[in-house]
């Protein structure tokens, strides 16, 4: 009775740090390189739902980035406005579902094209800009 009791409360312990251990560790470091073509400085702003990252001016094939903590939900997600030119251009660039199982353990590298953004870790992939507002 009492070694069943110890071990409910040591089993408990070690759920419970397993559990926030990967809830904190669940942070993804996600960077973005302008790629959209020599001499252009691209113009960005990135927000979430309760986060703002302020605007930022990138020279040519200079990276930024962020790190951000998912939620617990995973619905945690980031939106960019990318401005260069004459163009004005929208892209969702962290969706937990879409991103975090190849980002966990690497940096998600987006490269910023006109055509739209490709990530670059694990395979490399391009995604169409996301419909203007
Ligand atoms: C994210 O990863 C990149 C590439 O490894 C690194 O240069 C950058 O410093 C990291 N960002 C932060 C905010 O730690």
């Amino acid at each position: 009775m009492c070694g069943s009791y110890a071990f409910n409360i040591l089993f408990s312990i070690t759920f419970m740090v397993i559990l926030f251990g990967c809830l904190c560790e669940a942070r993804v470091n996600v960077t973005i390189i302008n790629d959209i073509g020599p001499n252009v400085q691209l113009g960005l702003h990135c927000k979430s739902k309760n986060k703002d990252l302020d605007s930022q001016s990138l020279p040519p094939y200079k990276p930024w980035g962020f790190i951000t903590a998912i939620n617990f939900w995973g619905t945690t997600s980031f939106f960019c406005h990318f401005e260069w030119g004459s163009e004005s251009k929208w892209f969702e660039i962290f969706v937990t579902s879409r991103d975090y199982y190849l980002c966990k353990h690497h940096p998600c590298f987006w490269s910023i094209r006109p055509d739209g953004p490709c990530r670059l870790t694990g395979k490399e992939k391009c995604y169409p800009w996301n419909a203007n507002i």
